[in-house]
């Protein structure tokens, strides 16, 4: 036998839902982690509605008691959460309504759905917050290598071949220019998220007096200016789910970046290059061979790179071609957003903690970028000074490697006769080109690895990152 229906919208039900279905349809099991914004909506919500004279002071002050004593108890855990109840919203105002009569009275002008909507724009604007300080974390340790490590060279790759020497500090401030971004695209979704759905209802506002632009004001969806902020169509607002695309996204991009630091330093610490040692305090053993490091933890960024992409593909097909307005499919758009911030904010400090205890094999560097081949575009450039059109001079300056590899010579070592024959403008002066820090200290413009523009960079982190 069917069961009366006890849910607050049971009014119209013969029969409560199945265990099945309730089971199937619950988000309380991971939405209650909105409890904190889900109250800080009522009790602006509340507020509103005792100025609009729907409710009396004295009822508002009694749901503002209500409601903190409530996120008392869901914060030192003694909060009975009920699945039969759905989701968050319910069971914080079913158990208001326990102690207080004049709960009844909050769902006044409010849906769910303006509800739901607004909670997570304020997760959202959180979230952005936790995650931009904890890149920042990861950002400082980064610097804080970069300045040990500031005299530093290597071979910069391309093609993962040896292409041209640069400062390590110079790699490492590109990490920083990619984490600088993921830092200002969660401040533009912490942006887009200042917009204040409160107020519009199911679907359609209310024929009730309210003020929503004092909803907004109380949440704290006001510009520069402190004016409030509101969403400006009562559909669009129960139906967007952009905010949710654009953090999944804006995480993911994040993870892509974590994952090409994370090769870098996977390929770094290989026996094949060892630039440098991660601390044992972040990588793992292997059960069967003894003399094993293995860089687990920037294994795992590189792989939660792929879970991040997935909570982004996740909510893309979720809303694609979903009608207009709210639809319950929308309730699935929590747990990868929630999993995004977790394990974005979870990589962050792994990343941190990897960076903070890295050292670096200087003398594996040093061999590493003698190898004079890296500078055979200054030869290049040296013949270009003297006249030669650049073509003319990379054939010229190929034919020269060709010969050094025929004669298994290093590059610098040719003798300068033999040189000279390959092109008359290469003269006896050809081998300064091979000075290493001649050859940085002539890389003098904007963005360019020399020493001039390296010290400008660590002032510019420096004053970015305090
Ligand atoms: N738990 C629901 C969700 O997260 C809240 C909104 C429910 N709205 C509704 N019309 N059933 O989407």
């Amino acid at each position: 036998m069917a069961k009366k229906s006890q849910a607050t919208w049971g009014g119209r039900f013969t029969a409560g839902p199945a265990d099945l279905m309730l089971q199937f349809s619950e988000s309380v099991s991971f939405d209650r982690r909105l409890a904190p914004f889900d109250v800080a909506g009522s009790k602006a919500h509340s507020a509103m509605l005792a100025r609009a004279g729907l409710i009396t002071a004295k009822e508002r002050d009694a749901i503002h008691a209500g409601l903190d004593a409530i996120l008392a108890e869901i914060e030192a855990g003694k909060f009975h959460w009920d699945t039969k109840l759905e989701d968050v919203h319910m069971n914080i105002e079913a158990a208001l309504t326990k102690s207080v009569p004049a709960a009844a009275k909050l769902h006044t002008a409010r849906s769910r759905n303006d509800q739901v909507a607004t909670d997570m724009r304020l997760f959202f604007k959180h979230a952005c917050a936790v995650l931009r300080e904890k890149i920042l974390g990861a950002q400082r340790a980064l610097l804080a290598v970069a300045v040990v490590n500031r005299d530093v060279l290597i071979p910069g790759y391309t093609h993962l071949q040896r292409a041209q020497p640069v400062y390590l500090a110079h790699h490492l401030f590109a990490w920083l220019e990619m984490l600088e971004r993921d830092r200002s695209r969660l401040g533009d979704v912490a942006t887009h998220a200042n917009w204040c759905p409160l107020g519009v209802g199911a679907i359609a506002g209310t024929t009730l007096p309210i003020d929503r632009e004092f909803t907004a004001k109380a949440l704290g969806f006001v510009d520069a200016k402190g004016r409030p902020q509101v969403t400006q169509n009562s559909m669009d607002t129960v139906a967007d789910r952009d905010l949710f695309i654009e953090f999944a996204a804006a995480c993911a991009t994040f993870g892509v970046h974590l994952s090409r630091m994370a090769e870098d330093l996977i390929l770094w610490t290989s026996a094949e290059f060892r630039f440098v040692d991660l601390p044992d305090e972040f990588c793992t053993g292997s059960s069967l061979m003894p003399q094993k490091k293995n860089s687990d933890s920037c294994e795992l960024l590189r792989g939660k790179s792929a879970r991040l992409q997935g909570n982004l593909h996740t909510l893309l097909t979720l809303v694609k071609g979903l009608p207009l307005t709210y639809n319950r499919d929308l309730q699935e758009d929590k747990p990868p957003v929630f999993d995004s911030f977790d394990q974005a904010a979870l990589c962050a400090d792994v990343l941190a903690g990897t960076v903070a205890g890295l050292t670096v094999r200087r003398d594996r560097c040093a061999a590493a970028v003698s190898d004079p081949t890296l500078l055979a575009t200054d030869l290049a450039d040296y013949l270009v000074m003297k006249g030669v059109p650049f073509r003319e001079a990379h054939h010229a300056v190929g034919a020269v490697v060709r010969l050094a590899e025929t004669n298994a010579v290093a590059l610098d070592q040719l003798p300068t006769e033999e040189v000279h024959k390959v092109h008359p403008a290469i003269g006896p002066d050809w081998t300064e080109v091979f000075d290493l820090s001649r050859a940085l200290a002539k890389r003098t413009g904007t963005g360019m690895p020399g020493p001039k523009q390296l010290a400008r960079q660590f002032n510019r982190w420096k004053r970015l990152l305090k």
